[in-house]
């Protein structure tokens, strides 16, 4: 695991050193500046667990590890801003608009956003699974950064803001914000080694019940967290009104979900014939997470 993580935050460093003029000098530090040696990287930790699944390498399959946590990056920075969650504290540090301005922290957002496809399709990446490949993990990852996956369910997040909201809109909304990008990052993990469809399938069902119990222990540790442990404020769905689970079902329901989500998440890695104990471990690492 330290190893695959030290492999990511080398490699986030490589993607993001880009010669550019001096007027850019402050939107790629502020890309940098939340990006690297930060953050808990579940998202290309998934992608290079599932490739090793499906019989891949770790090589091959990084590109795409490092698309999904720059998208990941571009949402945090975005959800910070004064419009969205208004947060000045992320990754330990000050937010990006509170270092940066709220002007280049939206341009780095918007440059992590788009050099994210740039990496499936660089160079690199089509030598490493070639076109095809490369374009499908592409593909399923525009489908589930936007409308109809992430930026989807932050619009229904700010949209019901201040409403009682019911649980299948509840559903609807997580499996958007924070699911979504979670199955594009265990899939493509699957595409770039070339599994087969019903390891898909499985990898998609793996991240709808880790995603589920993520988002909703973020949502306990809102509430319950330490803010340095964190590297975040808590106090902040409260203080915009956000209804989640543990709005409708407590702090001790909401964590009942949590291991509930996971036990399904846990079982659609029957699907792989390969090792999947540390997916496994993993899922059961998060349950009780406090960062
Ligand atoms: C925070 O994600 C936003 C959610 C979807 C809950 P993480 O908890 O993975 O944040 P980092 O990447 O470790 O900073
Ligand atoms: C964020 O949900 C999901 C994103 C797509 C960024 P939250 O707003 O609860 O995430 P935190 O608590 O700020 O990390
Ligand atoms: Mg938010
Ligand atoms: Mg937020
Ligand atoms: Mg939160």
């Amino acid at each position: 695991m330290n190893d695959l993580l030290n492999k990511i935050e080398k490699a986030l460093d490589e993607y993001t050193s880009i010669p550019h003029s001096h007027y850019m000098d402050k939107v790629f530090e502020a890309m940098r500046y939340s990006l690297l040696d930060a953050g808990k990287r579940v998202r290309p930790m998934l992608t290079l667990l599932f490739a090793e699944a499906a019989g891949g390498s770790i090589e091959n399959a990084m590109p795409f590890a490092l698309a999904v946590e720059m998208i990941h990056t571009y949402s945090l920075i975005h959800d910070d801003l004064p419009l969205m969650d208004d947060d000045d504290m992320r990754r330990g540090k000050p937010s990006n608009h509170i270092v940066y301005g709220e002007d280049i922290a939206l341009l780095a957002g918007d440059g992590l956003l788009t050099l994210a496809f740039e990496a499936c399709l660089c160079e690199k990446a089509i030598s490493a699974v070639g076109y095809e490949k490369a374009a499908k993990a592409a593909l399923v990852l525009s489908k589930y950064a936007g409308v109809r996956g992430m930026v989807g369910g932050q619009c229904i997040d700010v949209m019901s803001a201040g409403k009682i909201t019911r649980e299948n809109e509840l559903f609807e909304m997580v499996s958007g914000k924070t699911v979504a990008l979670l199955k594009a990052a265990s899939i493509m993990g699957v595409i770039a080694a070339g599994g087969n469809e019903k390891q898909v399938k499985a990898a998609e069902d793996y991240a709808q019940g880790l995603g589920m119990a993520f988002q909703i222990r973020d949502d306990i540790l809102d509430i319950t967290g330490d803010p340095t442990t964190l590297g975040k404020n808590v106090g902040i769905d409260e203080k915009n009104d956000r209804f989640n689970y543990v709005s409708l079902y407590g702090l001790a329901g909401a964590q009942i979900l949590v291991e509930q989500f996971t036990d399904e998440a846990i079982k659609a890695l029957d699907a792989f014939e390969n090792s999947t104990l540390e997916l496994k471990n993993y899922a059961l690492k998060l349950i009780n997470r406090e960062k």
